[in-house]
């Protein structure tokens, strides 16, 4: 039971008195109290600090704040109303832009991940919020909208958060089936054969140590000019060019025979939240009724240990034929991708973005505040981070120069996984920089490093576990680009 987040254009004084009344104040961030009105409502206010202040990142923060408090406090239905003309600084946005936020912000707050607990009710006590006082056209549209956002951020969670014994490659296929049903959106699964015939034998690689077998999922969404302008015969004209979202599906990652030590292990269930939010973002765009061509690709396989895993030391083709040197088994997410990369040349993509929880190393970059965003084209890096702090999913950039190549030269074959001389340095970009190595040529193509944002941290105020991120960024540059 999720909590029902409506619009009402009701003001505050005719609704039920069941619904404790969310009053924003001007008072100090974060001094709160409950009140009882003269009319017989309970009234929650709490300070926001000077509207004049308040930021696109401050609001999301106090929003989500909000539902911390009312879940804490065991508050079953609430109301709030805010109004746009009262918060300067939101103004660069526009008016649906504030309640799609608010939507948003309200239903990833609300999110609890319980599936594994046996007593869920005593968690879901917040039933609904309902958002007073919004009537214009923009405000309604934007509140649709961020409701769509919001329900497909939280199913990436749900998928993410889901443990590896349970979400397997072919039970993430599955996934991607149930979210896609009753959309316009299209799942093709190939399978261990199809892996094979394709030579996709870095994907069979690295999922070859697990008895769940490798599975590439493929979902399309042909939006553009009412879904008849799609691929023919194997072939996409140029004008019907689509946008291509390729996530890491690594349903768990134990290293490999380069095995993880403990406390870095556990939440590789994890590892395929690039898979599921790019799964999120092409099922929301269909939901949207987006007039655009999309594709998404998912290389899920399980990295696991056993007789039969790859080594460190064996040497792979890829798909597009180049050679590489598997140095170190735990650098398996690049493997699966630059596979991704290579299929996505028959969709003659206009552009590409591929989302991976890939290193840890960005997490020593950044902190857990941001994901690193890679790129050789600077339009899309600008718009990335724009489109970043639009909708919340923050990105910041990391190089991929031609200077980062050398460290990557095999001596036994074409390119190695990682560092040859095993230097743990600029981790993140050495990456990038091989997945640089199997980008298509001449297509604008951005990395999105996701593993600082795999994880929900406190000032998140967010659950536990899998922040959804970057669903809403991918659906505003699906949007927009
Ligand atoms: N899935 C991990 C990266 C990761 C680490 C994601 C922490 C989220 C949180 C990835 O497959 C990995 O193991 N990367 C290695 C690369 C190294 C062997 C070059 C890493 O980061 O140590
Ligand atoms: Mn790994
Ligand atoms: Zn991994």
């Amino acid at each position: 039971m999720s909590t029902k987040i409506t619009l009402s254009a009701k003001d505050v004084a005719t609704l039920d008195t069941k619904y404790t009344r969310i009053v924003v104040t001007e008072e100090s961030l974060g001094h709160h109290r409950f009140v009882e009105t003269a009319d017989g409502h309970t009234e929650y206010r709490q300070g926001a600090g000077k509207w004049s202040e308040v930021t696109p990142r401050t609001f999301r923060t106090l929003v989500r704040s909000l539902v911390q408090s009312l879940k804490s406090h065991k508050v079953e239905f609430a109301s709030i109303a805010l109004n746009y003309t009262d918060f300067p600084k939101l103004q660069q946005y526009d008016e649906a832009w504030f309640t799609s936020t608010i939507a948003e912000n309200l239903a990833l707050a609300a999110y609890d991940y319980t599936v594994y607990k046996s007593k869920k009710d005593e968690k879901h006590t917040l039933k609904e919020i309902v958002i007073l006082n919004q009537n214009s056209a923009g405000a309604k549209a934007g509140f649709a909208r961020g409701c769509v956002v919001a329900h497909y951020t939280n199913s990436a969670r749900d998928i993410a958060n889901t443990h590896g014994d349970d979400l397997t490659p072919k039970a993430l296929a599955a996934a991607a089936k149930k979210l896609a049903t009753g959309t316009k959106v299209t799942v093709k699964i190939l399978g261990l054969t199809e892996i094979k015939k394709l030579k996709m034998n870095l994907v069979e690689a690295v999922g070859k140590g697990s008895h769940n077998e490798p599975q590439f999922i493929v979902m399309e969404y042909w939006g553009k000019g009412n879904g008849k302008l799609k691929m023919e015969n194997g072939k996409v004209s140029d004008e019907n060019k689509p946008l291509v979202l390729i996530g890491k599906g690594i349903t768990y990652d134990t290293g490999g025979l380069n095995v993880k030590p403990s406390g870095s292990m556990h939440d590789m269930h994890m590892d395929m939240s690039g898979g599921s939010s790019v799964m999120a973002a092409i099922v929301a765009a269909s939901k949207l009724g987006l007039k655009k061509n999309i594709v998404a690709l998912i290389p899920a396989a399980e990295n696991a240990i056993s007789s039969r895993s790859m080594r460190a030391g064996d040497i792979v083709t890829a798909m597009n034929g180049t050679t590489v040197e598997i140095l170190h088994t735990d650098a398996e997410g690049r493997l699966v991708l630059a596979d991704a990369l290579t299929y996505s040349e028959r969709y003659k993509p206009k552009a590409i973005i591929d989302v991976a929880t890939l290193t840890g190393a960005a997490l020593v970059a950044l902190g857990q505040q941001a994901s690193a965003v890679m790129t050789r084209d600077l339009n899309l890096e600008t718009t990335l981070r724009t489109l970043g702090e639009e909708s919340g999913d923050l990105v910041w950039p990391l190089p991929l120069w031609d200077e980062y190549k050398s460290p990557l030269k095999s001596a036994r074959a074409d390119i190695s996984n990682i560092a040859t001389n095993f230097a743990r340095w600029g981790g993140a970009i050495e990456g990038g920089m091989f997945l640089d190595a199997f980008a298509p040529k001449n297509v604008p193509w951005a990395h999105l490093d996701i593993a600082p944002r795999m994880d929900s941290i406190p000032s998140d105020k967010l659950a536990k576990g899998s922040t959804g991120e970057p669903v809403r960024l991918l659906i505003k540059w699906l949007e927009t680009y």
